[in-house]
């Protein structure tokens, strides 16, 4: 969407994966401060997104939404000064339909210029767009007309389409919004997270700068997934420009968590100003290869293992893109370690079950690009 926003994909919290409807202005507030106090925000995480149940069941007389008073007794206006004081953003959450999926609150239907206007006139900079309760009619009906609402607004607001990829949203998205769901929603498990990798993977040509595919939050630091499979979600949501929205507590994460959405060599895949989503260059069985190209003439490799034992995997450089006998300089953004040999036509690793390795390429084309910057990025 040409409305300024999402030239690389966004990055910051949203409620949902984590608190569900259990959702107040002190939770909301405290993940504000967290941003901050953890470092997260200075490495891009700074959108902080209300989803579902914040809103009182009913309209006011006027027929404007209104905060819940139990919940968010200071209103949301309230909340988007104190979140715009640590130097974040707000998001929030409604519906192309008549309620929200929760059913707890009005959707917008109907009511979109009304509603664009009192999201902007609150401060807000962020709006994800449900598809539940719906009148049935085609999303490529509902969804614009909030495009336009939201336009007419006066303040840029990052729009977040949730249709769940029914429509196929990759198709008409780029209009429309900043992003769109390629997939229902994701689950704290390994087969709910690369399956949602796998649907999302099929549309990488329709991603670039102003809209990208979105296979839905992170489930890092939530519990349910090993440390070396929340690796492989990182690094393919990373690599897949997907949006980084963290989905735990940051009030309270795991050091192996924080270690995971804090990597900001995996964050700058995600984050290069080319914004190519990679593909999947390779797949043999359980065994796969994505990559895809970075400015100055980089490449990111995921090799990773979907099986159950611990494999080689070799990443060719004809699937890469390098010419065969081209020296490939490799760096490992887990490891944060340039490999001191140059790799000619494949580099070759071995890789744990449900686990993945990540590199950072390069040729002799990319040598601009010195080892220096990419160690001050690092560090
Ligand atoms: C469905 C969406 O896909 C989820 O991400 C979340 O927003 C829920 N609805 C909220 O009800």
């Amino acid at each position: 969407l040409s409305n300024g926003l999402g030239s690389t994909p966004p990055m910051g919290w949203n409620s949902w994966n984590h608190f569900a409807c259990n959702i107040d202005e002190k939770t909301i507030k405290r993940t504000a401060d967290s941003l901050v106090s953890t470092g997260l925000s200075k490495l891009g995480y700074i959108y902080v997104n209300i989803d579902d149940c914040w809103a009182e069941s009913s309209r006011d007389d006027k027929g404007n939404l209104v905060a819940k008073k139990s919940t968010f007794p200071s209103g949301i206006k309230a909340l988007a000064d104190y979140v715009h004081s640590k130097g974040l953003k707000l998001g929030i959450y409604s519906d192309a339909g008549y309620y929200t999926c929760s059913k707890k609150q009005p959707g917008s239907l109907g009511h979109e210029e009304q509603d664009a206007k009192t999201f902007a006139s609150w401060g807000i900079d962020y709006l994800k767009y449900d598809n539940c309760n719906n009148d049935a009619s085609r999303p490529t009906l509902r969804y614009p007309v909030m495009t336009r609402a939201l336009m007419n607004a006066g303040r840029p607001i990052f729009f977040s389409l949730c249709e769940w990829g029914d429509l196929h949203p990759a198709l008409w998205g780029y209009n429309v919004g900043n992003s769109w769901r390629t997939t229902n929603d994701i689950s704290d498990n390994w087969d709910s997270m690369v399956s949602r990798a796998d649907q999302n993977e099929v549309y990488a040509d329709l991603a670039r700068p102003g809209g990208w595919n979105d296979p839905d939050m992170l489930e890092v630091g939530n519990g349910g997934m090993t440390k070396d499979e929340y690796i492989v979600h990182f690094s393919l949501w990373a690599i897949s420009k997907s949006p980084l929205l963290i989905g735990c507590d940051v009030r309270n994460t795991s050091k192996d968590a924080m270690e995971i959405i804090a990597n900001k060599e995996v964050i700058a895949v995600n984050q290069d100003e080319l914004g190519v989503q990679a593909k999947k260059v390779r797949m043999e069985g359980d065994l796969e290869v994505w990559a895809g190209p970075l400015s100055h003439y980089r490449v990111a490799i995921v090799l990773l293992n979907r099986g159950p034992w611990r494999t080689s995997i070799i990443a060719q450089w004809d699937d890469i893109g390098f010419p065969p006998n081209t020296a490939v300089i490799a760096r490992d953004l887990w490891k944060h370690k340039t490999l001191g040999t140059k790799f000619v036509g494949n580099l070759t690793a071995t890789v744990d079950s449900h686990a993945c390795k990540m590199w950072n390429t390069w040729n002799h084309f990319g040598c601009h690009f010195d080892e220096k910057l990419i160690r001050e990025t690092a560090d």
